[in-house]
């Protein structure tokens, strides 16, 4: 019992290490010319991000769609860090309405 209970705040404190700010600056710096300010993008074939699109995912699954990038999306391997991806993931669940 204990060591489940040591193990969730584990899991917690990974969960709450995302920096919401952090990730809002990423995202105004290598996202917001292709997602836009609110996160609902102008270009076709970009997911909405106030409607949810493309988040429907766990954070382990956008971290690798956005170290390797998509068709249209550039790989941010060597140009973010881990722990900056994970911030700016944080941030785009906060756009949605
Ligand atoms: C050059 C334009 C462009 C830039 C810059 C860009 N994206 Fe994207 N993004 C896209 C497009 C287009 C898609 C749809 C998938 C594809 O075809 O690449 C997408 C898809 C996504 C998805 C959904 C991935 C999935 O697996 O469904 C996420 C999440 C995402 N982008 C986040 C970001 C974040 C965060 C940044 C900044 C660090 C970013 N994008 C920068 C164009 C861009």
């Amino acid at each position: 019992m204990k060591a489940a209970l040591l193990l969730l705040a584990g899991v917690c404190a990974a969960a709450t290490a995302a920096d919401v700010g952090t990730g809002s600056r990423v995202y105004a710096t290598y996202c917001v010319g292709c997602h836009g300010a609110t996160g609902e993008s102008l270009m076709p074939a970009t997911p909405n991000f106030r409607r949810g699109e493309g988040l429907m995912k766990p954070d382990a699954m956008l971290l690798g769609a956005l170290r390797h990038g998509g068709r249209a999306m550039p790989a941010f391997a060597g140009i973010l860090r881990d722990q900056e991806i994970l911030d700016v993931i944080a941030y785009l669940r906060t756009l949605q309405r």
